[in-house]
């Protein structure tokens, strides 16, 4: 492991060609339904993903950690030569946007503000709830980014720490799956809040069954499109967007792919033909 892996970022020259691909990453499979959106936004580009799958999950891990972990990867995708990376999750959003912006030479989206911007559009009684991941929750980084775009919005968040093993079981609607949103969700529910912000990659997996709980009044929040949406205007932006072709995506994992390969369709709503292993 280097020591330092932010100041060997630092010092890269940045400079975003429309030919090189977008970089994503996420702590394992989860950042999959980001790069569908993605895809979908921008059939035309190139991605790079790197699923973390051997230190996976990065929700119960220390704040440390998760920032380590996030630098290395955002080193690997930055030698890769990506024009721009993409935190597809919320977790090191949460913990190491911040620092990834100000020490990457390219430019650097996370998942939270656009889900953020989503909620802010979508409240009407300005009670928003927030579920994600224990290091997500205990972060703040959600009520701070709602509070910072309407200070009179109250948040009402929970950490659901459950449901990303669920999902990667892939139980997604039965009966442990209803009776764990009824744990988790009761409360909230209580709160009267008219959105709830899905703060983790794995959580739109389980849109049905918590739409079921909470109601239909409940405007459930996925920052997947809106992250996409922000991904294209930046590239617009910078005028680094590829103009020709459709996409290749490679996939590369820090642990065996074969997981990957059989679940990651489940996410990325189509099949991954392979993944690369690297070392870690
Ligand atoms: N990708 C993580 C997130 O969105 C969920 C899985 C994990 O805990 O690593 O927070």
């Amino acid at each position: 492991m280097p020591s330092t892996p932010q100041s060997k970022i630092q010092n890269r020259k940045s400079k975003m060609d429309a030919e090189s691909a977008i970089g994503v990453f996420d702590s394992g499979i989860g950042g999959l339904t980001v790069l569908h959106e993605i895809i979908e936004a921008l059939p035309r580009e190139n991605t790079v993903y790197l699923g973390d799958t051997a230190r996976s999950p990065y929700g119960t891990k220390s704040v440390e950690t998760v920032m380590r972990f996030s630098f290395e990867n955002s080193e690997f995708l930055v030698e890769k030569g990506v024009k721009l990376v993409v935190v597809a999750c919320n977790t090191s959003t949460a913990i190491a946007l911040g620092r990834l912006q100000e020490k990457l030479s390219v430019p650097v989206i996370g998942v939270i503000e656009p889900g953020v911007r989503r909620a802010i559009k979508s409240t009407k009684n300005k009670k928003v709830g927030v579920i994600g991941t224990e290091a997500t929750i205990q972060s703040g980084a959600y009520t701070r980014a709602l509070k910072a775009a309407n200070p009179k919005i109250e948040v009402y968040s929970r950490a659901c720490p459950l449901f990303v093993p669920l999902v990667e079981e892939g139980w997604t609607d039965n009966a442990v799956v209803e009776m764990t949103v009824k744990a988790y969700l009761g409360s909230l529910k209580q709160s009267g809040i008219d959105t709830l912000v899905l703060g983790c990659t794995h959580y739109p997996l389980l849109k049905k069954a918590i739409r079921k709980f909470m109601g239909s009044a409940v405007r459930l929040v996925d920052s997947a499109e809106e992250t996409a949406l922000e991904v294209a205007a930046a590239l617009k932006k910078r005028a680094g967007g590829r103009q020709r072709g459709k996409g290749v995506h490679s996939f590369f994992v820090t642990d065996a792919p074969e997981r990957f390969v059989k679940v990651g369709q489940r996410f990325l709503g189509e099949k991954v033909e392979s993944a690369v292993r690297i070392e870690r």
